[in-house]
């Protein structure tokens, strides 16, 4: 996994928990990159998810909730850094139809070894989008949080809901997102 996909959690942990609370998470983590990542490096996602175990530890927020809140936190940072992949769509759902087909290939043009995981989509209907994520790391709900920021970007309220279920090779979510423009 990505280094930037860390720096960025640390970037959050720090602004909402502190420097000395993430500092006293990654001691006692005890993880085999010691904790120092560079946005160019590669990490095992397993570090990733220890330290969401271990910020949710300190916290007490559900590990689930820290992944969502995370993807609406990265999505912020996708937006400053590759704001091409936004301006060129008008809806969420055109941006999250795009995903599998144009963004994660330019993300993999980018950056040839990341980690993606994959998208189908079909449309319900002009403002409804059923869409099954599907990836061998368990970050659907970091997924929802990255559906969820797509649609406050381009000023909708949307309704999502969400059924996982995990197999032996994979965890699959499978998102029915339903759109409206914001007041
Ligand atoms: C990884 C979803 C847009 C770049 C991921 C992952 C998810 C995801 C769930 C984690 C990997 C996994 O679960 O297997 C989405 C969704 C998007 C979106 C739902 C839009 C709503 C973007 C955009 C960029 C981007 C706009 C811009 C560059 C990346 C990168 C990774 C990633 C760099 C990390 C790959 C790695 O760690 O090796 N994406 N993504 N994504 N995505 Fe996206």
């Amino acid at each position: 996994m990505k280094g930037v996909i860390f720096t960025e959690l640390m970037a959050m942990a720090e602004e909402n928990f502190g420097e000395e609370a993430v500092d006293a998470v990654i001691e006692a983590a005890d993880l085999p990159s010691g904790g120092a990542y560079t946005s160019v490096g590669n990490y095992p996602c397993e570090e990733l998810l220890t330290l969401v175990g271990g910020f949710s530890a300190h916290s007490g927020l559900p590990a689930e909730e820290l992944q969502r809140l995370f993807g609406h936190w990265i999505m912020d940072g996708f937006e400053r850094h590759y704001p091409q992949f936004f301006v060129t769509r008008n809806t969420s759902i055109d941006m999250l139809e795009a995903i599998e087909d144009d963004i994660h290939v330019e993300v993999r043009k980018l950056y040839p070894d990341a980690e993606l995981p994959s998208f189908e989509t079909e449309r319900e209907g002009p403002s409804t989008l059923n869409m099954t994520y599907r990836s061998p790391r368990p970050l659907a709900a970091f997924c929802q949080g990255l559906i969820e920021a797509c649609a406050v970007k381009f000023n909708e309220t949307a309704q999502i809901e969400r059924k996982d279920s995990v197999t032996p090779e994979d965890t699959v979510a499978r998102f029915r997102i339903s759109t409206e423009p914001a007041e």
